[in-house]
């Protein structure tokens, strides 16, 4: 262990990655870290695929340098669900990913009846639905990919008014009751969902369990980095923002109140192609 402070990266499409750098931060207390959004191109989830994984390189490319992280966590599900095998082959740096929690959802579920709760990105992706293959066998899953909800998360984030039935509409898809087979758990696969939880929970058709990865993420980097040296000095986190137009008073006061008093921008313009 070196007794340098270690320094976390967390990036995200936007603001959902908050909801893992919340618990990083409680796990890795004595860290340094610096929050990325890329939200000059947020949200990811519309994205081709060729160009999720040119964009993250090229923001890794500009990041991994400037802050020479111990760790990286790509606290977003459409990003990793694709990118991480080129990340790792260009990078000596280890990356933590944010996949779909369909084995514990698996585990959990009375009813045999679970959904996956995610960006259409996400949905659509090789990875998930081999996880949903090698992992779901004789559990049905709904794959549901909400077009909006991400976006109506950050609004929520930043305070300002989102509709409960536009919400509903997003999220409605996940309950399913096949004579009196109920969906039972939800998996919350894109990182901005918690954000929301309060009013998804308010909408939902019926109590459900919402399964929210971050803990997991949080103590799978923190076995990664091992124990942090007696001398680390952590200091304020940064948060940075790739085009930085959207950072108003009410996002620093969302941010302030999360943790990350300090803001920066890293101008990297509109998609690479
Ligand atoms: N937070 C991201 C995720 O976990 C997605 C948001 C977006 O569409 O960019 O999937």
């Amino acid at each position: 262990m070196s007794d340098r402070t270690p320094t976390v990266l967390v990036f995200d499409s936007g603001l959902g990655g908050l909801t893992v750098f919340s618990e990083l931060r409680t796990a890795l207390a004595g860290a340094r870290f610096v929050y990325a959004a890329d939200d000059a191109v947020f949200p990811y989830g519309r994205l081709p695929e060729d160009a999720v994984i040119a964009r993250v390189t090229a923001v890794m490319d500009r990041l991994i340098p400037l802050y020479r992280p111990d760790v990286v966590v790509i606290a977003c599900n459409t990003a990793s669900t694709l990118v991480l095998p080129a990340l790792r082959s260009r990078f000596s740096t280890p990356f933590v990913g944010t996949v779909p929690a369909i084995k514990p959802a698996v585990a959990q579920t009375r009813t045999g009846r679970v959904a996956i709760l995610a960006t259409p990105g996400t949905v659509r992706r090789d990875y998930t639905r081999a996880l949903v293959q090698s992992f779901a066998a004789g559990i049905a899953v709904e794959l549901v990919g909400a077009v909006g909800l991400a976006a109506l998360a950050e609004r929520h984030l930043k305070g300002e008014a989102v509709d409960p039935a536009a919400v509903l509409a997003e999220i409605s898809p996940c309950f399913v009751d096949t004579g009196g087979r109920r969906t039972d758990i939800v998996v919350l696969a894109c990182t901005h969902y918690p954000l929301v939880l309060d009013l998804m929970r308010q909408v939902a058709p019926w109590p459900v369990a919402w399964l929210d990865p971050a803990p997991a993420i949080a103590r799978r980097t923190a076995d990664l980095l091992g124990p942090l040296p007696p001398s680390a000095e952590p200091e304020e986190a940064l948060a940075i923002f790739t085009s930085g137009a959207g950072v108003t008073d009410a996002l620093r006061k969302a941010l302030l109140a999360r943790g990350l008093p300090r803001l920066g921008v890293e101008t990297m313009g509109a998609l690479v192609h």
